[in-house]
Protein backbone atom coordinates (compact mmCIF):
# COMPACT_ATOMS: atom_id res chain seq x y z
CA UNK A 1 0.00 0.00 0.00
CA UNK A 2 1.15 3.74 -0.50
CA UNK A 3 0.60 6.75 0.55
CA UNK A 4 1.24 9.28 -2.65
CA UNK A 5 1.69 12.94 -3.20
CA UNK A 6 1.38 14.15 -7.23
CA UNK A 7 2.67 18.20 -7.38
CA UNK A 8 1.34 20.13 -9.89
CA UNK A 9 -2.62 21.59 -10.49
CA UNK A 10 -3.40 20.94 -14.92
CA UNK A 11 -5.15 18.49 -16.93
CA UNK A 12 -2.15 16.73 -16.58
CA UNK A 13 -1.78 15.83 -12.90
CA UNK A 14 -5.65 15.61 -12.78
CA UNK A 15 -4.95 11.95 -15.12
CA UNK A 16 -2.28 11.38 -12.84
CA UNK A 17 -4.40 10.73 -9.64
CA UNK A 18 -7.54 9.43 -12.10
CA UNK A 19 -5.47 6.77 -12.87
CA UNK A 20 -3.71 6.14 -9.24
CA UNK A 21 -6.99 6.60 -7.64
CA UNK A 22 -8.01 3.37 -9.39
CA UNK A 23 -5.05 1.45 -8.09
CA UNK A 24 -6.10 -1.27 -5.34
CA UNK A 25 -2.52 -0.20 -3.41
CA UNK A 26 -3.10 3.16 -3.15
CA UNK A 27 -3.70 3.85 0.45
CA UNK A 28 -3.85 7.65 0.50
CA UNK A 29 -3.89 10.09 -2.42
CA UNK A 30 -2.58 13.75 -2.28
CA UNK A 31 -2.25 16.82 -4.98
CA UNK A 32 -0.49 19.69 -4.63
CA UNK A 33 -2.03 22.11 -5.44
CA UNK A 34 -5.03 20.59 -7.34
CA UNK A 35 -8.01 21.75 -9.08
CA UNK A 36 -11.60 21.58 -8.75
CA UNK A 37 -11.24 18.22 -10.49
CA UNK A 38 -8.19 16.46 -8.89
CA UNK A 39 -10.42 17.21 -5.57
CA UNK A 40 -12.51 14.40 -7.14
CA UNK A 41 -10.11 11.55 -6.95
CA UNK A 42 -7.31 13.09 -4.07
CA UNK A 43 -7.37 15.36 -1.50
CA UNK A 44 -6.25 18.74 -2.74
CA UNK A 45 -3.60 20.31 -0.09
CA UNK A 46 -2.93 24.21 -0.40
CA UNK A 47 0.84 23.88 -1.08
CA UNK A 48 3.71 25.66 -3.63
CA UNK A 49 5.72 22.62 -5.35
CA UNK A 50 8.49 25.01 -5.41
CA UNK A 51 8.16 25.49 -1.85
CA UNK A 52 10.52 22.77 -1.15
CA UNK A 53 10.70 22.68 2.89
CA UNK A 54 6.69 23.05 2.69
CA UNK A 55 6.70 19.90 0.69
CA UNK A 56 8.91 18.12 3.00
CA UNK A 57 7.11 19.07 5.74
CA UNK A 58 3.93 17.70 4.31
CA UNK A 59 5.93 14.51 3.02
CA UNK A 60 7.15 13.87 6.90
CA UNK A 61 3.85 14.62 8.38
CA UNK A 62 1.71 12.30 5.95
CA UNK A 63 4.22 9.77 5.25
CA UNK A 64 3.86 9.81 2.26
CA UNK A 65 5.79 7.17 0.43
CA UNK A 66 5.59 7.79 -3.30
CA UNK A 67 6.20 11.72 -4.37
CA UNK A 68 5.42 12.35 -8.31
CA UNK A 69 6.23 15.35 -9.30
CA UNK A 70 4.33 16.47 -12.72
CA UNK A 71 5.49 20.07 -14.01
CA UNK A 72 8.68 20.62 -15.00
CA UNK A 73 9.97 23.79 -12.65
CA UNK A 74 10.35 21.89 -8.96
CA UNK A 75 12.74 18.97 -10.94
CA UNK A 76 14.82 21.94 -12.86
CA UNK A 77 15.21 23.69 -9.31
CA UNK A 78 16.10 20.29 -7.96
CA UNK A 79 13.62 18.76 -5.51
CA UNK A 80 14.37 15.54 -5.49
CA UNK A 81 17.63 16.16 -4.18
CA UNK A 82 16.65 18.33 -1.92
CA UNK A 83 13.94 16.13 -0.09
CA UNK A 84 16.42 12.80 -0.59
CA UNK A 85 19.00 14.28 1.31
CA UNK A 86 17.01 14.89 4.24
CA UNK A 87 17.35 11.77 7.16
CA UNK A 88 13.30 12.21 7.95
CA UNK A 89 12.27 11.35 4.45
CA UNK A 90 14.35 8.03 4.04
CA UNK A 91 11.59 6.15 2.94
CA UNK A 92 9.95 8.91 0.54
CA UNK A 93 11.00 7.97 -3.21
CA UNK A 94 10.51 10.35 -6.06
CA UNK A 95 9.35 9.67 -9.86
CA UNK A 96 11.60 12.76 -11.32
CA UNK A 97 14.93 13.02 -12.63
CA UNK A 98 17.44 14.40 -9.97
CA UNK A 99 18.37 18.19 -10.62
CA UNK A 100 21.51 16.65 -13.00
CA UNK A 101 19.30 14.79 -15.12
CA UNK A 102 16.28 17.75 -15.45
CA UNK A 103 19.27 19.81 -16.85
CA UNK A 104 17.51 17.96 -20.31
CA UNK A 105 14.87 19.98 -20.17
CA UNK A 106 16.32 22.90 -17.80
CA UNK A 107 19.28 24.10 -20.68
CA UNK A 108 18.52 23.72 -24.16
CA UNK A 109 22.55 24.30 -24.61
CA UNK A 110 23.05 21.31 -22.36
CA UNK A 111 20.56 19.05 -23.73
CA UNK A 112 22.17 20.59 -27.34
CA UNK A 113 25.84 19.22 -26.01
CA UNK A 114 24.85 15.94 -24.19
CA UNK A 115 23.25 14.80 -27.60
CA UNK A 116 26.45 15.72 -29.77
CA UNK A 117 28.42 13.99 -27.02
CA UNK A 118 26.50 10.67 -27.20
CA UNK A 119 25.58 10.63 -31.17
CA UNK A 120 21.96 11.15 -30.33
CA UNK A 121 20.32 12.43 -33.83
CA UNK A 122 19.50 16.29 -33.61
CA UNK A 123 19.47 19.42 -35.33
CA UNK A 124 22.87 21.13 -36.08
CA UNK A 125 23.64 24.52 -33.77
CA UNK A 126 25.58 26.74 -32.13
CA UNK A 127 25.31 28.63 -28.48
CA UNK A 128 25.72 32.28 -28.64
CA UNK A 129 26.17 34.18 -24.71
CA UNK A 130 25.79 37.52 -24.20
CA UNK A 131 28.91 38.54 -25.15
CA UNK A 132 28.59 37.49 -28.11
CA UNK A 133 26.07 39.15 -29.77
CA UNK A 134 28.34 40.30 -33.02
CA UNK A 135 29.34 36.62 -33.49
CA UNK A 136 26.00 35.54 -33.61
CA UNK A 137 24.56 37.89 -35.63
CA UNK A 138 27.10 36.98 -38.49
CA UNK A 139 26.29 33.49 -37.85
CA UNK A 140 22.85 34.45 -38.62
CA UNK A 141 24.35 36.30 -41.63
CA UNK A 142 25.02 33.31 -43.16
CA UNK A 143 22.60 30.84 -41.99
CA UNK A 144 20.20 28.81 -44.34
CA UNK A 145 16.54 30.05 -43.80
CA UNK A 146 13.78 29.30 -41.37
CA UNK A 147 16.23 29.51 -38.74
CA UNK A 148 15.57 28.10 -35.21
CA UNK A 149 16.18 30.57 -32.12
CA UNK A 150 15.71 28.56 -28.79
CA UNK A 151 16.35 30.57 -25.39
CA UNK A 152 18.36 28.30 -23.04
CA UNK A 153 16.29 28.07 -20.09
CA UNK A 154 12.85 27.17 -19.24
CA UNK A 155 10.23 30.29 -20.93
CA UNK A 156 7.15 28.86 -20.27
CA UNK A 157 7.04 27.17 -23.67
CA UNK A 158 7.70 31.00 -25.74
CA UNK A 159 11.65 30.46 -25.71
CA UNK A 160 11.44 28.96 -29.44
CA UNK A 161 10.89 31.00 -32.26
CA UNK A 162 10.74 29.53 -35.84
CA UNK A 163 12.63 33.03 -38.22
CA UNK A 164 11.56 33.31 -41.91
CA UNK A 165 13.80 35.89 -42.51
CA UNK A 166 16.80 37.28 -41.75
CA UNK A 167 16.18 40.94 -39.99
CA UNK A 168 13.47 38.82 -38.15
CA UNK A 169 15.80 36.39 -36.77
CA UNK A 170 18.50 39.30 -36.56
CA UNK A 171 16.20 41.66 -34.41
CA UNK A 172 15.34 38.56 -32.50
CA UNK A 173 18.78 37.47 -31.51
CA UNK A 174 19.65 40.72 -29.96
CA UNK A 175 16.17 41.29 -27.84
CA UNK A 176 16.90 37.43 -26.57
CA UNK A 177 20.91 38.34 -25.62
CA UNK A 178 20.03 41.67 -24.17
CA UNK A 179 17.45 39.70 -21.53
CA UNK A 180 13.75 39.27 -23.59
CA UNK A 181 13.29 36.11 -21.18
CA UNK A 182 15.55 37.45 -18.59
CA UNK A 183 18.05 35.03 -17.16
CA UNK A 184 16.48 31.90 -19.28
CA UNK A 185 17.67 33.38 -22.48
CA UNK A 186 21.18 34.49 -21.49
CA UNK A 187 22.45 31.71 -23.70
CA UNK A 188 20.72 31.67 -27.22
CA UNK A 189 20.85 27.76 -29.01
CA UNK A 190 20.52 28.60 -33.07
CA UNK A 191 19.37 25.75 -34.46
CA UNK A 192 19.26 24.53 -38.51
CA UNK A 193 15.10 23.98 -39.46
CA UNK A 194 14.02 20.29 -39.43
CA UNK A 195 11.35 19.43 -42.25
CA UNK A 196 9.09 16.98 -41.12
CA UNK A 197 6.03 15.55 -38.99
CA UNK A 198 6.55 15.90 -35.47
CA UNK A 199 5.73 13.20 -32.71
CA UNK A 200 6.09 13.13 -29.05
CA UNK A 201 7.51 9.45 -27.88
CA UNK A 202 7.15 8.87 -23.67
CA UNK A 203 9.57 6.85 -21.88
CA UNK A 204 9.43 5.81 -18.27
CA UNK A 205 12.64 4.80 -16.64
CA UNK A 206 14.14 3.74 -14.07
CA UNK A 207 17.34 4.98 -14.77
CA UNK A 208 18.52 1.00 -16.03
CA UNK A 209 15.23 -0.13 -17.66
CA UNK A 210 12.61 1.59 -19.40
CA UNK A 211 9.32 1.00 -21.09
CA UNK A 212 8.09 3.10 -23.96
CA UNK A 213 4.81 3.98 -23.63
CA UNK A 214 2.13 4.87 -26.18
CA UNK A 215 3.51 7.66 -28.66
CA UNK A 216 0.95 10.91 -29.30
CA UNK A 217 0.76 14.26 -31.38
CA UNK A 218 0.63 17.32 -29.88
CA UNK A 219 -1.64 20.18 -31.79
CA UNK A 220 0.31 23.05 -30.24
CA UNK A 221 -1.20 26.30 -31.61
CA UNK A 222 -4.18 28.11 -30.84
CA UNK A 223 -5.89 28.45 -34.11
CA UNK A 224 -7.46 25.32 -36.34
CA UNK A 225 -5.28 24.47 -39.27
CA UNK A 226 -1.94 24.93 -36.76
CA UNK A 227 -2.47 28.79 -37.27
CA UNK A 228 -2.14 31.61 -34.69
CA UNK A 229 0.26 31.56 -31.60
CA UNK A 230 1.44 28.83 -29.81
CA UNK A 231 -0.23 27.24 -26.79
CA UNK A 232 0.75 24.66 -24.20
CA UNK A 233 -1.50 22.24 -26.12
CA UNK A 234 -5.05 22.40 -27.70
CA UNK A 235 -5.47 18.80 -28.26
CA UNK A 236 -3.47 15.74 -28.62
CA UNK A 237 -4.06 12.24 -30.48
CA UNK A 238 -2.80 8.58 -29.09
CA UNK A 239 -1.70 6.39 -31.24
CA UNK A 240 -0.34 8.68 -34.21
CA UNK A 241 -0.77 6.58 -37.14
CA UNK A 242 2.35 6.99 -39.20
CA UNK A 243 4.45 5.67 -35.98
CA UNK A 244 5.17 2.11 -36.60
CA UNK A 245 7.34 -0.66 -34.91
CA UNK A 246 10.16 0.53 -37.23
CA UNK A 247 10.31 3.88 -36.23
CA UNK A 248 9.97 3.15 -32.52
CA UNK A 249 12.59 0.60 -32.87
CA UNK A 250 14.88 3.43 -34.28
CA UNK A 251 14.00 5.83 -31.37
CA UNK A 252 15.02 3.08 -28.78
CA UNK A 253 18.33 2.17 -30.45
CA UNK A 254 19.25 5.65 -31.71
CA UNK A 255 17.99 7.83 -28.97
CA UNK A 256 16.53 6.07 -25.76
CA UNK A 257 18.86 4.30 -25.18
CA UNK A 258 22.06 6.54 -25.78
CA UNK A 259 20.10 9.04 -24.12
CA UNK A 260 20.09 6.40 -20.96
CA UNK A 261 23.54 6.12 -21.00
CA UNK A 262 24.90 9.01 -21.13
CA UNK A 263 22.95 10.00 -18.54
CA UNK A 264 24.60 7.20 -16.20
CA UNK A 265 27.87 8.70 -17.54
CA UNK A 266 26.82 11.93 -16.53
CA UNK A 267 26.16 10.59 -13.17
CA UNK A 268 22.48 12.12 -13.54
CA UNK A 269 20.24 9.97 -11.05
CA UNK A 270 17.09 9.57 -13.58
CA UNK A 271 13.80 7.71 -12.30
CA UNK A 272 10.98 9.19 -13.70
CA UNK A 273 9.50 10.43 -17.64
CA UNK A 274 11.24 11.34 -20.59
CA UNK A 275 9.27 13.86 -23.17
CA UNK A 276 11.43 13.20 -26.56
CA UNK A 277 9.55 15.43 -28.82
CA UNK A 278 10.91 14.32 -31.66
CA UNK A 279 10.54 14.93 -35.78
CA UNK A 280 10.19 12.10 -38.26
CA UNK A 281 12.37 13.52 -41.10
CA UNK A 282 12.12 10.93 -43.74
CA UNK A 283 11.23 7.97 -41.57
CA UNK A 284 14.14 8.70 -39.12
CA UNK A 285 13.94 9.93 -35.58
CA UNK A 286 15.94 13.62 -34.80
CA UNK A 287 15.17 15.22 -31.06
CA UNK A 288 13.59 18.50 -31.11
CA UNK A 289 13.86 18.38 -27.87
CA UNK A 290 13.79 16.60 -24.57
CA UNK A 291 11.06 17.11 -21.53
CA UNK A 292 11.91 15.64 -18.18
CA UNK A 293 8.01 14.95 -17.29
CA UNK A 294 5.00 14.39 -18.92
CA UNK A 295 3.21 16.52 -21.48
CA UNK A 296 -0.13 18.53 -21.54
CA UNK A 297 -2.51 17.29 -22.66
CA UNK A 298 -0.41 14.36 -23.87
CA UNK A 299 -0.77 12.75 -20.90
CA UNK A 300 -4.94 12.88 -20.72
CA UNK A 301 -4.73 10.49 -24.14
CA UNK A 302 -1.83 8.52 -23.39
CA UNK A 303 -2.62 7.76 -19.77
CA UNK A 304 -6.16 6.50 -21.40
CA UNK A 305 -4.25 4.18 -23.40
CA UNK A 306 -2.81 2.28 -20.05
CA UNK A 307 -4.55 -0.43 -19.05
CA UNK A 308 -1.52 -1.58 -16.29
CA UNK A 309 -1.83 -0.30 -12.33
CA UNK A 310 0.15 3.20 -13.13
CA UNK A 311 0.74 3.57 -9.52
CA UNK A 312 2.48 -0.11 -9.58
CA UNK A 313 5.05 1.60 -12.54
CA UNK A 314 5.33 4.18 -11.10
CA UNK A 315 7.00 2.81 -7.41
CA UNK A 316 8.80 0.35 -9.84
CA UNK A 317 10.36 3.36 -11.31
CA UNK A 318 11.02 5.08 -8.38
CA UNK A 319 12.18 2.17 -6.91
CA UNK A 320 14.63 0.83 -9.61
CA UNK A 321 12.45 -2.51 -10.44
CA UNK A 322 10.82 -1.36 -13.57
CA UNK A 323 12.80 -4.38 -15.73
CA UNK A 324 10.02 -6.60 -12.87
CA UNK A 325 6.64 -4.92 -14.84
CA UNK A 326 5.37 -5.28 -17.83
CA UNK A 327 2.91 -2.33 -19.69
CA UNK A 328 -0.45 -3.11 -21.47
CA UNK A 329 -1.59 -0.38 -24.05
CA UNK A 330 -5.09 -0.32 -25.23
CA UNK A 331 -5.09 -0.83 -29.19
CA UNK A 332 -7.95 1.94 -29.13
CA UNK A 333 -7.38 5.84 -30.12
CA UNK A 334 -7.70 8.43 -27.33
CA UNK A 335 -8.60 11.84 -28.84
CA UNK A 336 -7.73 15.11 -26.25
CA UNK A 337 -9.66 18.25 -27.07
CA UNK A 338 -8.68 21.37 -24.80
CA UNK A 339 -11.35 23.29 -23.61
CA UNK A 340 -9.69 27.17 -23.43
CA UNK A 341 -11.25 30.40 -22.29
CA UNK A 342 -10.94 32.83 -24.99
CA UNK A 343 -8.71 34.82 -25.72
CA UNK A 344 -6.02 32.88 -24.28
CA UNK A 345 -3.02 32.10 -25.00
CA UNK A 346 -3.05 36.36 -24.24
CA UNK A 347 -5.43 37.59 -22.12
CA UNK A 348 -8.42 36.02 -21.00
CA UNK A 349 -11.22 36.39 -18.53
CA UNK A 350 -11.74 33.80 -15.38
CA UNK A 351 -14.58 33.07 -13.11
CA UNK A 352 -17.09 32.16 -15.89
CA UNK A 353 -19.49 29.19 -14.51
CA UNK A 354 -19.28 25.71 -15.84
CA UNK A 355 -21.95 23.18 -16.41
CA UNK A 356 -22.58 20.09 -18.49
CA UNK A 357 -19.41 18.04 -16.95
CA UNK A 358 -21.34 15.56 -14.90
CA UNK A 359 -23.52 15.01 -18.02
CA UNK A 360 -20.64 13.18 -20.23
CA UNK A 361 -21.27 10.23 -20.54
CA UNK A 362 -18.70 8.79 -23.32
CA UNK A 363 -15.56 11.02 -22.16
CA UNK A 364 -13.52 11.80 -19.06
CA UNK A 365 -13.24 15.26 -18.38
CA UNK A 366 -9.62 16.40 -17.06
CA UNK A 367 -9.93 19.58 -15.08
CA UNK A 368 -6.73 22.07 -15.53
CA UNK A 369 -7.49 26.00 -14.95
CA UNK A 370 -10.87 25.30 -12.74
CA UNK A 371 -11.65 26.14 -9.31
CA UNK A 372 -14.80 25.44 -6.33
CA UNK A 373 -16.64 28.37 -6.13
CA UNK A 374 -18.63 29.19 -2.52
CA UNK A 375 -21.43 27.50 -3.44
CA UNK A 376 -19.87 24.57 -4.95
CA UNK A 377 -20.44 25.54 -8.67
CA UNK A 378 -17.65 24.86 -10.95
CA UNK A 379 -15.89 28.15 -12.02
CA UNK A 380 -13.08 28.89 -14.74
CA UNK A 381 -9.21 29.72 -13.73
CA UNK A 382 -7.16 29.65 -16.65
CA UNK A 383 -6.57 29.75 -20.01
CA UNK A 384 -6.73 25.96 -20.35
CA UNK A 385 -10.00 24.75 -18.55
CA UNK A 386 -10.66 21.48 -18.96
CA UNK A 387 -9.36 18.41 -21.48
CA UNK A 388 -11.87 15.69 -22.29
CA UNK A 389 -10.50 12.39 -23.59
CA UNK A 390 -12.90 9.95 -25.27
CA UNK A 391 -10.89 6.42 -26.08
CA UNK A 392 -12.68 4.44 -29.13
CA UNK A 393 -12.05 1.67 -31.65
CA UNK A 394 -10.73 3.96 -34.49
CA UNK A 395 -9.73 8.01 -34.80
CA UNK A 396 -13.23 9.12 -36.35
CA UNK A 397 -15.44 7.51 -33.37
CA UNK A 398 -12.88 8.97 -30.78
CA UNK A 399 -12.68 12.04 -32.67
CA UNK A 400 -16.61 12.04 -32.52
CA UNK A 401 -17.37 11.23 -29.02
CA UNK A 402 -14.44 13.74 -28.20
CA UNK A 403 -16.22 16.54 -30.16
CA UNK A 404 -19.66 15.48 -28.67
CA UNK A 405 -18.03 16.45 -24.90
CA UNK A 406 -16.68 19.91 -25.55
CA UNK A 407 -19.83 21.13 -27.70
CA UNK A 408 -21.75 19.91 -24.54
CA UNK A 409 -20.01 21.47 -22.05
CA UNK A 410 -20.81 24.84 -21.24
CA UNK A 411 -18.98 28.15 -20.08
CA UNK A 412 -18.83 31.99 -21.30
CA UNK A 413 -16.03 32.52 -23.90
CA UNK A 414 -15.23 28.80 -24.16
CA UNK A 415 -13.15 27.85 -27.46
CA UNK A 416 -11.58 24.58 -28.41
CA UNK A 417 -10.17 23.44 -31.75
CA UNK A 418 -12.61 21.40 -33.90
CA UNK A 419 -9.36 19.96 -35.95
CA UNK A 420 -8.27 17.97 -33.76
CA UNK A 421 -6.60 14.46 -35.59
CA UNK A 422 -8.05 15.85 -38.81
CA UNK A 423 -5.01 15.44 -39.88
CA UNK A 424 -4.04 11.90 -38.90
CA UNK A 425 -7.91 11.15 -40.30
CA UNK A 426 -6.91 12.40 -44.06
CA UNK A 427 -3.13 11.03 -43.53
CA UNK A 428 -5.04 7.30 -42.36
CA UNK A 429 -6.98 7.83 -45.21
CA UNK A 430 -4.75 8.31 -48.08
CA UNK A 431 -2.48 5.65 -46.70
CA UNK A 432 -5.51 3.40 -47.14
CA UNK A 433 -6.18 4.72 -50.61
CA UNK A 434 -2.42 4.01 -51.69
CA UNK A 435 -2.79 0.68 -50.88
CA UNK A 436 -5.25 -0.38 -52.36
CA UNK A 437 -4.28 1.34 -55.72
P1 LIG B 1 9.92 23.52 -28.25
O1 LIG B 1 9.48 24.62 -27.34
O2 LIG B 1 11.36 23.17 -28.14
O3 LIG B 1 8.95 22.36 -28.19
O4 LIG B 1 9.72 24.07 -29.73
C1 LIG B 1 8.48 24.52 -30.12
C2 LIG B 1 8.20 24.05 -31.50
O5 LIG B 1 9.12 24.63 -32.42
C3 LIG B 1 8.37 22.56 -31.72
O6 LIG B 1 7.25 21.84 -31.33
C4 LIG B 1 8.58 22.51 -33.20
O7 LIG B 1 7.33 22.61 -33.89
C5 LIG B 1 9.35 23.75 -33.49
N1 LIG B 1 10.78 23.48 -33.61
C6 LIG B 1 11.69 23.52 -32.64
N2 LIG B 1 12.92 23.22 -33.11
C7 LIG B 1 12.78 22.98 -34.42
C8 LIG B 1 13.68 22.62 -35.47
N3 LIG B 1 14.98 22.47 -35.26
N4 LIG B 1 13.17 22.45 -36.69
C9 LIG B 1 11.86 22.60 -36.93
N5 LIG B 1 10.96 22.96 -36.01
C10 LIG B 1 11.41 23.14 -34.76
N1 LIG C 1 2.02 19.87 -24.72
C1 LIG C 1 3.39 20.15 -24.68
C2 LIG C 1 4.04 20.04 -23.39
O1 LIG C 1 3.49 19.57 -22.41
O2 LIG C 1 5.20 20.44 -23.29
Amino acid sequence: MARVLVLGSGGREHAFVYKIAQSPLCEALFIAPGNAGTARHAQNVALDPMDFEAVAAFCGAQSIDLLVVGPEAPLVAGIRDALSARPALKGLKVVGPSKAGARLEGSKDYAKQFMQRYGIPTARYRTFEAGQLDEALEYLRQHPLPVVLKADGLAAGKGVLICEQREQAMEEMKAMLSGKFGEASRKVVVEEFLQGIEVSVFVLTDGKDYMVLPEAKDYKRIGEGDTGLNTGGMGAVSPVPFVNKDFIRKVEERIIRPTLQGLQQEQAPYSGFIFLGLMNVGGDPYVIEYNVRMGDPETQAVFARIESDLLVLLEATAAGTLGQQSLQISPYTAVTVVLASQGYPEAYEKGKVITGIDEVEEAIVFHAGTRQGSQGEILTHGGRVLAVTALAESLPEARELAMKAAGSIHFDNKYYRRDIGLDLLRWQQEAEASKQN
